[in-house]
């Protein structure tokens, strides 16, 4: 299995970090040129690396970590995205409802993927949280996956769980998966809810 992150902020090295903590290979791409991403991937780990964006969705798994209405032109990088996985880790805070055909936001990503078998998750924690070592006295950091598709949630549960997580499954976008989902300017009740809980 092979896997690349493409946004290289917050999330993305957040993620980055995740790979690297397990010795994984990943690479990470952005529209910068590889070139310019390379510095801050090799300070992560030897094995995070930094290639265009093109060469990155040869990867069988891709984790989307862009700015919500950028996924548009991630998926432009490919014709057809038969074979692989799409994680979809953003968020459309702030996209008004009626921008989404009605969708949750990840049903609406998975159009522009053409033939992607589409999971969301890793979306709901701060890049800050997603970042820290998942393994937190004794127990491990839960992440939320949901998919219209059955066969595409087990491997990345698998992964997560390669990465420290403890995935739970929350069934299909628009049932289990609305709990994770924003819509408009709410939040899913467990979006960034180690955050809330915090803030209280
Ligand atoms: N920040 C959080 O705590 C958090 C937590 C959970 C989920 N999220 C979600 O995760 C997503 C990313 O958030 P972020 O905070 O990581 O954003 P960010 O720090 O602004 O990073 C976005 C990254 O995407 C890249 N990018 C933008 N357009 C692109 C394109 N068309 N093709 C390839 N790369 C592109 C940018 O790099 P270039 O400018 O070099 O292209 C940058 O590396 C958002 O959807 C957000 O809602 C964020």
């Amino acid at each position: 299995m092979s896997y690349a992150i493409v946004g290289f902020g917050a999330v993305g090295q957040a993620l980055a970090r995740a790979f690297a903590r397990k010795n994984i290979e990943v690479v990470v791409a952005s529209r910068r040129p590889p070139e310019a991403l390379a510095p801050q991937a090799r300070a992560i780990g030897p094995k995070v690396l930094a290639k265009s964006l093109r060469d990155a969705v040869e990867a069988d798994t891709i984790i989307l970590a862009v700015p919500f209405g950028e996924h548009r032109e991630v998926a432009k990088a490919l014709p057809n995205w038969e074979d692989k996985t799409i994680i979809d880790a953003t968020n459309a805070f702030g996209t008004p409802p009626e921008e989404l055909d009605g969708l949750p936001s990840s049903a609406f990503v998975a159009k522009a993927f053409t033939g992607a078998r589409l999971v969301k998750g890793f979306n709901h924690l701060v890049a800050a949280i997603l970042a820290a070592d998942p393994i937190v006295e004794g127990g491990h950091r839960v992440v939320f996956l949901s998919s219209d598709d059955e066969d595409a949630i087990a491997p990345v549960a698998a992964l997560a769980k390669q990465l420290g997580f403890a995935p739970i499954m929350l069934g299909k976008l628009t049932e289990g998966g609305a709990l994770v989902h924003a819509r408009g300017r709410i939040w899913g009740p467990l979006i960034f809810q180690d955050l809330f809980k915090k803030e209280q």
